[in-house]
């Protein structure tokens, strides 16, 4: 399927990319860290460095002539069946043999590693495998076939695997896209998908892919953070759980705001845990990502269409049927086009307490994409009309940011308090100050209220959830 980006066959490509010049290393960027450069090396390491190349070329190699035979030998139809400690024996079986055939010598630690790796060739993702085993690893970035990234504690680093060439990323690729039933290739050039472990999977391939195809994968976490993790990693502080606490049971209409990869999903799933178990709860996204706690939950995926261009189930279809499912909450996971409407309209119309989180880098950035997405989705409604909409719809907004130092917070926590003129009027109850930065990089800041009392005080007294004067105090 891929045979159009086949790249002619010029020896093993292994060592043709070694041959290849080192493309020039990219300006180092803020967030990124990056091995050390080859020329600050002193010899020693260099020739260490050098020999350790080879041994991996010399492997990669053998893994692809291994691999070959192994397709050969190995009788696919049974390994479905077979339980992994057989099919471990049977690959180092088949490989001790074809290694003897070929007079190849090995290292035990050689032939593990080697093994391993075929093993995660046959039955897994390749190079992908040990990633996606890896709990400290978030995501996973592959930039082409020799830069793959993972981001660990909200840093990214340049990774020493790479896959053998575009071909075998492209074998990769197609391995997790045809077990969804889908297909890329250079007329569907992209693709979403969701791995077997529930991870999240998004890929794009050549040429629309310049310099390879790129995949991004967000890794599924069995254990999703609670509020006392995010707590305890700083992320918030136990005065503003309180307070969230309050607004999610008094049943307020709640926005995660926030950019890329900085805890809005986490952040949601978290505050869905202060949702009543007796409450009917209904999930919808484009990845089922979100894991409610809760008994009563319905969960749906948007899909879309097939190769045919046919059977398209969007966010905003799954939505209107679900306000006929007698849902006492919504929650979408991102709200990002045209099923804005239904949920304003959901939020004004009897499901309060919905949740959903907007791509916006603050409370007044997220109403502007909220206006935007409505007038874009072809209503033509007067702006103040938009605006009224909104401010009756939404009762909060959460940012959440992923700060220089990798660390992710909440950064504000916002009140629609309602309408002045034209305007959509907020107050910000809570916000995280920096202070300063450490020598090594660290952010330094606290959490802070920033004097207002809560808009909905009356309300959180009247349901029972008393909060303390106190917390909304400012620290001088
Ligand atoms: N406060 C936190 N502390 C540590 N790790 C966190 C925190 N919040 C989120 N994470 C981790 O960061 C990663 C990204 O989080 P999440 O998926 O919630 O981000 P997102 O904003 O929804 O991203 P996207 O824009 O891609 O949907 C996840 O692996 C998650 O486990
Ligand atoms: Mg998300």
């Amino acid at each position: 399927m891929f045979s159009r980006f086949k790249k002619p066959e010029a020896g093993p490509s292994a060592s043709a990319a070694a041959a290849r010049p080192a493309a020039p290393a990219p300006a180092p960027k803020p967030g990124i860290s990056r091995p050390a450069v080859a020329p600050a090396r002193p010899p020693a390491e260099a020739v260490a460095a050098d020999k350790e190349k080879k041994r991996k070329e010399r492997l990669g190699e053998l893994k692809q002539e291994l691999h070959k035979r192994l397709l050969d030998n190995l009788n696919l139809a049974a390994i479905e069946q077979a339980s992994e400690a057989n099919l471990k024996a049977e690959i180092a079986a088949i490989s001790a043999e074809a290694l003897d055939e070929m007079s190849v010598a090995l290292s035990k630690e050689d032939r593990t590693t080697l093994n391993q790796e075929l093993y995660d060739e046959v039955m897994g993702l390749g190079p992908l495998e040990p990633l996606l085993k890896d709990e400290s690893v978030n995501d996973i970035l592959v930039n082409g076939p020799n830069r793959i990234f993972v981001e660990r504690n909200g840093k990214l680093t340049l990774t020493d695997i790479t896959f053998k060439d575009e071909r075998h990323l492209l074998r990769i690729i197609d391995k997790i896209v045809s077990a969804v039933g889908r297909r890329v290739d250079e007329s569907n050039p992209y693709c979403d998908a969701r791995l077997a472990d529930g991870s999240r999977f998004n890929c794009m391939v050549p040429p629309v892919a310049v310099d390879g195809s790129l995949v991004s994968i967000r890794k599924f976490k069995k254990e999703k953070l609670g509020i006392p993790d995010l707590v305890r990693f700083g992320a918030f502080t136990e005065e503003m759980g309180l307070y969230l606490q309050a607004a999610v049971s008094c049943r307020l209409n709640v926005i995660v705001s926030g950019g890329t990869g900085s805890g809005k999903t986490t952040t949601l799933n978290a505050l869905s845990s202060f949702i009543d178990n007796t409450e009917r709860v209904l999930t919808i996204e484009d990845t089922a990502e979100l894991q409610l706690q809760q008994v009563h939950v319905g969960r749906m995926e948007s899909r879309p269409a097939n190769v045919e261009g046919k059977g398209a189930v969007t966010q905003r279809d799954c939505l209107r049927n679900a306000l006929r499912m007698r849902p006492d909450r919504i929650i979408v996971g991102e709200t990002r086009g045209e099923e804005v409407i239904d949920m304003l309209q959901a939020m004004n119309t009897g499901h309060d307490g919905s949740m959903t989180t907007i791509h916006a880098n603050s409370a007044r950035d997220g109403i502007s994409r909220l206006e935007n997405m409505v007038a874009m989705a072809g209503i033509e409604m007067p702006l103040k009309a938009v605006r009224s909409q909104i401010a009756s719809a939404v009762n909060l907004i959460v940012q959440a940011s992923r700060l220089q130092d990798g660390s992710r917070r909440m950064v504000s926590i916002t009140e629609i308090t309602g309408m002045e003129g034209e305007v959509i009027s907020m107050q910000e109850v809570f916000r995280y100050e920096r202070l300063g930065v450490e020598p090594n990089g660290k952010i330094i800041g606290r959490f802070n209220a920033t004097g207002v009392r809560s808009h909905y005080s009356d309300r959180f007294k009247q349901w029972g959830y008393d909060l303390p004067a106190s917390i909304y105090e400012p620290i001088i």
